[in-house]
């Protein structure tokens, strides 16, 4: 099986030189995205062919659930690289609907270390009780809890010092939140977008 994705790579880095000679040189110098997706860890959602960006235009996050949470280290040091060193002008944070992770955070099942990982998303569906119980329990309440856990990481990502800090330096820079559908292969904005210091209180609520 391996020896099939060692061919599968030769092949794939002959095709890239064949039509742009200078591509690994180039990037071998240098990156220069100008976007940063915060996404699930899910193997149906790869983050660059969804939006048919080449390596080296998309600096790539991804975790259990799509989190941005204010304490963990990992994420924390991808986003200031990517906001301080990198300046990307465009976050976005990349849920998906029927997402493993979302649906394991409320369904009442002991799993272990990830329960502690997912609790962000428990907080959220505590926030949006009244609105998710009032929706049939099944697929759609947990597309809601989807879109809900989006909104949550997109201002969690808009209200973090290294954002605030470049939108206090003028530094273009807008936080998006979007969903993918596993059946369609299509990216839905949210209409969640913070663009800058002033929007933060005002974060349209879905
Ligand atoms: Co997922």
């Amino acid at each position: 099986m391996l020896e099939d994705l060692k061919a599968n790579n030769a092949a794939w880095s002959a095709g890239k030189t064949e039509v742009d000679p200078d591509f690994f040189k180039r990037l071998e110098r240098q990156q220069s995205p100008k976007y940063l997706w915060i996404g699930c860890s899910d193997s149906r959602v790869p983050a660059n062919e969804i939006v048919g960006l080449d390596p080296g235009e998309l600096f790539v996050h991804r975790n259990v659930a799509n989190l941005a949470p204010p304490q963990d280290a990992n994420y924390l040091s991808v986003l200031q690289f990517a906001v301080d060193v990198l300046k990307v002008q465009h976050i976005m944070v990349v849920g998906h609907y029927g997402c493993g992770g979302v649906n394991a955070a409320v369904d009442g099942v002991r799993r272990g270390l990830v329960d502690h990982w997912l609790h962000p998303i428990r907080e959220v569906f505590e926030s949006h009780r009244a609105e998710l119980e009032a929706i049939p329990e099944g697929r759609a309440r947990q597309d809601r809890l989807c879109e809900l856990n989006v909104a949550r990481q997109v201002r969690n990502v808009a209200s973090d010092i290294f954002v605030q800090d470049a939108w206090a330096r003028g530094q273009s820079l807008c936080v998006h939140g979007w969903v993918y559908t596993l059946g369609t292969g299509l990216v839905t904005d949210l209409g969640v977008t913070i663009g800058g210091r002033g929007d933060y209180g005002m974060l349209p609520t879905l």
